[in-house]
This record gives structure tokens, sequence and C-alpha cells, in this order.
């Protein structure tokens, strides 16, 4: 893990985890481009690519590289942003991915890996973050769950439950920073273009053939919108992905868990 040297300026900071690639890309750059400095990390070292990028949008980037599985990654990642001596006034805990396979045959460890970067690093970066808000009595925090925690999710059993607790976290946390000046909100993308499915080992499901997918530069749109506006949520994606939600508060949890394990299964 490394981060460069903190700098100074006059323009608010926002921390983004998952900058490097993706739905967290797009939301970085949507930072930079309204007037926000930068601590960005990813697992790669695709890091130091995508903060020049956001470099060029005016922004003064902190790049940090670290792998938010591990404790030390995440100590990691809130040290740079203290180390900028700066108030953090927005926090995207966006870092996240999925495993796709028959939970019969996928890795424990790998499972607890992801149990580690998708619920515990967001647990333990939000409490820096939270208690710094507070005290600050100012901020906006996004965290990423996704529509999979409106659903269960066969072949992908781990990652959804990992997202329901994002959802149901991020709406417990709202309620009680409200009367410190912070507000939190939910991001629940619908199915959503980037290299998700193929890193998650999807390529041979229906996610990873053909499916329709959400515009990630759209679902980075409508998660900045409604972190600003301080709405408690939104359903990231098109109609279809909108309507979709809505619907799934009244189907029962046996036929969405088969329409998802219809999407989801490796083919033969
Ligand atoms: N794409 C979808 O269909 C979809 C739908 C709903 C919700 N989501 C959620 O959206 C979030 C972003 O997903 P995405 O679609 O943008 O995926 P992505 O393109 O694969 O990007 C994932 C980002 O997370 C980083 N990351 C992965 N593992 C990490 C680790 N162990 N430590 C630190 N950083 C790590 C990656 O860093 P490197 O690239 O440097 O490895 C990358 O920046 C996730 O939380 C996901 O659950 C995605």
């Amino acid at each position: 893990m490394r981060a460069t040297t903190p700098r100074s300026s006059g323009r608010p900071l926002a921390l983004v985890t998952g900058a490097s690639a993706g739905i967290g890309y797009e939301l970085a750059r949507l930072f930079a481009r309204d007037g926000y400095d930068l601590v960005v990390t990813g697992r790669s070292d695709k890091i130091y690519q995508a903060a020049a990028a956001f470099e060029e949008e005016g922004a003064q980037v902190i790049p940090v590289q670290a792998d938010l599985a591990q404790y030390d990654g995440v100590e990691a990642v809130w040290q740079a942003a203290q180390a900028t001596g700066r108030p953090v006034e927005a926090a995207v805990l966006n870092a996240g991915r999925s495993i796709g396979g028959a939970f019969l045959d996928t890795d424990l460890d790998d499972e607890l890996d992801l149990i580690s970067l998708n619920v515990a690093s967001v647990v333990h970066l939000a409490k820096h973050v939270a208690r710094h808000m507070a005290a600050n009595r100012n901020g906006r925090i996004l965290i990423t769950s996704s529509l999979s925690a409106t659903l269960p999710t066969p072949y992908e059993t781990v990652y959804g439950p990992s997202r329901a607790f994002t959802y149901m976290f991020a709406q417990g946390l709202r309620e009680e920073l409200k009367e410190h000046g912070v507000s939190v909100t939910a991001l629940l993308p619908g199915a959503t273009d980037s290299d998700f499915h193929a890193r998650a080992g999807m390529a041979n499901t229906a996610f990873g053939t053909g499916a329709k997918k959400n515009s990630r530069i759209d679902v980075a749109h409508q998660g900045f919108d409604a972190l600003m506006a301080g709405k408690d949520h939104v359903v990231a994606g098109d109609r279809a992905t909108k309507r979709t939600a809505l619907i799934h508060r009244f189907l029962p949890e046996t036929f969405k868990a088969a329409r998802h394990a219809h999407k989801a299964k490796p083919r033969a």
C-alpha cells in the first residue's frame, strides 16, 4: 500500500474508494468536475492512472493503492486522508466485488475476503469518517449497495447479502448521524457496465453475456445527485431497474431467488 504526499488548496475534499475503475471512477470524476480535491483508492496500480485523469479535471489528487479487505489497508486510506489536515466533506464507500458460481464449488477463503471488503471495510472506514464528520458537524457519505440488496442472489450467494448489509447499514447510520449534521445516502445500482461481472468469474452467465446493463456514467450521476440532494437512497439505472426495485418489495423471496438463479447460474 502506497500513498503520495498530500498538498493543500481551498477546495473541498472528497474520499472515494474503488475509484480506479467502474462506478467509483465515474463518481470521482464527477467530484473533480464539481470542484473537489480527492483522496482516491484502488487495489491495483490503475489508481495512479485514474488520479492523473482526475487531475486533468482540475483536482488535486492523492492516490492510495491499498487492499481494503485488509485492516491495515483501510487504516492506510484513512491516514492518507488525515495527513491532508483538511476536513473530508464527502466520502464514497464504494469498493466492492462479487464471486459467481455454485456455493458448493466456490472457495471459502475467497468468500471471507469478499465479506472483509464488502462489509468489514465499509464499517471500518465509516467509523473514521462518521466520527470525523460529526466532529465537524458537516459531511455527506455515499455507501454503495446494489439492487441485489432487494433479493436473494443464488450463484452469487454471498454477494447479495453483503450488499443488503450495506443498504441497511447506510439507512441506520443516516438516522444516527442526522443530528450531527451528516447525511448518509445508499446507492443501489442495477447491473452496470463495468468489469464487475467478469472479475466475479461470471462471463459464462446471462449477466456476463449480452445482458443489457446500465451505463456506469448514468449510475454515477444518479448517485452523485442523490448524495448532494441528501436523499436516503437511490436505485440507480434506467426505468426498468427502478421498476424492478419497486416490484421486488411485493414479490416472494423464493420467486426472486429462482429468477436470479436463472441469470446467474453458470452455463454448462
Ligand atoms: N457493476 C454492477 O453491475 C454493480 C451493480 C450493483 C452494485 N455494484 C457495486 O458497485 C461497486 C463498484 O463496482 P463496479 O461495477 O464499479 O466494479 P469494478 O469496475 O470491478 O470496480 C471495483 C473497484 O473496487 C476496487 N477494489 C476491488 N477489490 C478491492 C480490494 N480488495 N481493495 C481495494 N479496492 C478494491 C477496484 O480496484 P482495482 O480496479 O484497482 O482492483 C475498483 O476500483 C461495488 O461495491 C459493487 O458491489 C456494482
